[in-house]
């Protein structure tokens, strides 16, 4: 991972987890944030003790599990009051006791404790039986918490543990992971700004069932989005067809073809200061497209399908105080074919890359070409650390703009 360029590297979070059966969960919770560059600090409460071993997160997050708050404390560790300078506290499950502890801000435990001293935002992901959930106690209690400003994660709907289906369900890691990104970057460097990224291929129809495509994966453009999210950014993501999941906080807008995603892309610049165009739009269409199924015996000789240029998405979004961000997936003379788009399309930035060898690939090879500098050839790195390189440039940009636009403000003052 290039520390450096990931902002999660900085960050230290409480994870609580409470007496729910959905407790050994949090085990894979715990795991996903520390792969991410989370410092997770784990307070199991007496309850949980009873389902998952303190053992499981210590080795999880290589850092020391919290619990009794009076006969572990130490001037070292200094309990509650060193947890509470965490950037957030996460409870994933929090059972329906522990929603109600929050709530009426008990402090006879370390969480309870924690909960008071911090000023960090607190994120719950409930997980309890149909019952529990619905009761008008837990759900006056939640009114509260929100109220606080307590951000509230699931729980989702279908089988629980019980064998009885219903709401209570503990929210998938994916989502729990997702939103405690998203809270951890809320004050980042982007915040405020607007991002639109698009990601993905394009199907461009024949007849009802069969296109044209490529292999685009949408995982440089998904990894763009999230590594947007984790500055502060409000994304919107303009995104192909694709079977990868959408990151949890940004606006999703799903199209099929690349005409449809201009029109999705002109809408969504609106008030928009940066645009990443990683979508591997087709360049053709067919210039005609059947209404019905094209029958095999239709032309026993063959078929020729006649293909028509698709529009050139960036070269037509003109705006002059859009950033607009391309990539160039060549197959050979790269720098000359990727500085020729950057001044043809008026980029600010582009990402050259060999597109044999990237699209589809988890990893990437990449040469940064901005609008003055010498070409920044990279080492391959897999594509959620090219993003998160490619986003720190970009924050470069946008800054860079801001402080310009500043000092011109301060001259029309004189
Ligand atoms: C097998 C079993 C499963 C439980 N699962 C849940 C649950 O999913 N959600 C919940 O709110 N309580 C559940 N409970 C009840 C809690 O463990 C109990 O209320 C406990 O006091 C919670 O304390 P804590 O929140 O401090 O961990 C369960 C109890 C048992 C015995």
């Amino acid at each position: 991972m290039v520390d450096s360029t990931n902002p999660l590297a900085a960050k230290r979070i409480v994870l609580a987890v409470t007496g729910s059966i959905a407790a050994y969960k949090a085990a894979d919770v715990a795991s996903t944030l520390v792969q991410l560059g989370v410092a997770v600090d784990v307070i199991l409460s007496e309850g949980a003790r009873q389902f998952i071993q303190p053992l499981t997160f210590s080795a999880l997050t290589r850092r020391p599990v919290h619990g009794n708050p009076i006969a572990n404390w130490t001037v070292e560790l200094a309990g509650h009051v060193t947890l509470a300078a965490a950037d957030l506290v996460l409870v994933a499950p929090a059972t329906a006791q522990t929603l109600a502890r929050l709530s009426l801000g008990l402090a006879d435990d370390l969480l309870g404790m924690v909960a008071l001293a911090t000023s960090a935002p607190l994120v719950v992901a409930p997980a309890m039986e149909h019952g529990m959930w619905h009761h008008p106690a837990t759900q006056e209690h939640l009114h509260r918490l929100r109220e606080r400003g307590a951000v509230v994660i699931g729980p989702g709907a279908g089988r629980l543990a019980s064998g009885a289906s219903g709401d209570g369900r503990l929210a998938a890691t994916g989502e729990i992971v997702g939103v405690t990104r998203a809270m951890l970057g809320r004050a980042g460097p982007l915040a405020g700004t607007k991002v639109v990224v698009s990601a993905g291929g394009t199907h461009e129809p024949i007849d009802p069932v069969r296109f044209i495509g490529n292999r685009s994966s949408g995982l440089m453009g998904l990894a763009l989005a999230q590594a947007a999210i984790d500055l502060g950014a409000m994304v919107t993501v303009v995104a192909g067809p694709t079977h990868l999941s959408m990151p949890h906080a940004a606006e999703i807008i799903r199209v099929e073809t690349a005409e449809e995603m201009l029109l999705k892309i002109q809408g969504a610049v609106e008030g928009a200061r940066v645009l990443i165009m990683a979508a591997a739009v087709g360049d053709f269409r067919p210039a005609q497209r059947f209404e019905q199924k094209y029958k095999k015996a239709n032309s026993t000789s063959g078929l020729t399908v006649e293909l028509i240029q698709n529009p050139d998405i960036l070269a037509t979004i003109q705006a002059p105080s859009l950033i607009k961000v391309g990539f160039a997936a060549e197959t050979e003379h790269l720098v000359a074919n990727a500085r020729a788009k950057l001044e043809r399309k008026s980029l600010q930035l582009v990402v050259a890359n060999d597109a044999a060898m990237t699209i589809g690939s988890d990893e990437s090879k990449a040469i940064l070409i901005a609008l003055d500098g010498e070409p920044e050839v990279l080492p391959a790195m897999r594509k959620t650390e090219l993003a998160a390189v490619i986003m720190d440039r970009v924050t470069e940009l946008v800054t860079n703009e801001r402080g310009s636009r500043t000092a011109m403000w301060l001259d029309h003052q004189d």
